[in-house]
């Protein structure tokens, strides 16, 4: 069956795809050169990698297409959670835990922060229940778990859900940034661009909640060198946090209280 969109689509893509190629002249060596790459991101991805997405990324169109999707006008005031993107990494189906454990299933060193706040809808400023906050992150040698045999199945990742207080807490690591997969077709474009691969310290979030519009997201350390160079351009300024020394608990060094607010569809 014909679809719509893709026939709307096309023509525009097709014309400045022509145009590109008029414009700079490009030879059937160099073309040839974009058919290997593309099928180079193609052997490459798997189930523990995703080059295709990865490759977009680098390009900033995963994170363009997340701003005209969500809308959400730059930065200041009360807003509800800003999005992110979802990067290449999230895994379906990540552990349920009850408020209050841990996402850490193996000690590799880092700084355990206790993570905790609300769920509230944006509008009314009352609590949600029920709502689904999924985590994920690296670990401190910067690998996600799927890339890293060292690391047990599902290392750092968890679901929570929000009883009717609408507050969560969990442990978890302060992030440490670390480069994106830098061995594969999109790491090589990268390093013939001349750019480095380096993310800024990041968690990543979905939270979800019935009646609401879910929010892809990742909130990003203050503190970290690269906030201002991310190389997938995934940064805003209210996902930016402070994570602040933590006394008399003897499980965690750091706190940071982050407050999720959704908007109901
Ligand atoms: C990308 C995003 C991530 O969150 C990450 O950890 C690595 C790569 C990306 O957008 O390609
Ligand atoms: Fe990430």
């Amino acid at each position: 069956k014909a679809n719509k969109r893709l026939a709307q689509l096309m023509p525009g893509l097709v014309r400045h795809l022509h145009d590109f190629c008029r414009e700079n002249e490009v030879t059937v060596e160099e073309w040839s050169q974009s058919v290997e790459f593309l099928n180079e991101c193609g052997r490459m991805s798997d189930d523990k990698r995703n080059e295709g997405q990865l490759f977009w990324d680098i390009l900033g169109v995963e994170s363009l297409v997340d701003e005209i999707t969500y809308k959400v006008a730059a930065d200041s005031g009360e807003k509800p959670t800003t999005t992110a993107i979802l990067g290449p990494f999230w895994r379906p189906n990540a552990p349920i835990y009850p408020m209050g454990s841990s996402t850490i299933l193996k000690d590799q060193g880092g700084d355990v922060t206790h993570m905790h706040g609300s769920v509230t809808d944006f509008t009314t400023g009352k609590p949600i229940t029920n709502a689904e906050i999924d985590i994920w992150h690296t670990a401190p040698n910067g690998l996600y778990e799927q890339q890293d045999p060292e690391q047990p199945d599902m290392n750092l990742r968890g679901r929570f859900y929000t009883p009717d207080s609408g507050d969560y807490d969990f442990y978890c690591l302060r992030p440490t940034p670390y480069p994106i997969p830098f061995d594969g077709p999109a790491g090589k474009f990268l390093k013939l661009l001349d750019r480095h691969p380096m993310r800024p310290a990041h968690i990543h979030f979905i939270i979800s909640a019935k009646g609401y519009k879910p929010v892809v997201t990742q909130i990003f350390d203050r503190r970290d060198e690269w906030l201002g160079n991310d190389s997938v351009f995934a940064v805003k300024d209210s996902l930016v946090v402070d994570f602040a020394p933590k006394q008399g608990d003897e499980k965690a060094g750091f706190d940071l209280k982050y407050d999720f607010k959704l908007v109901a569809v």
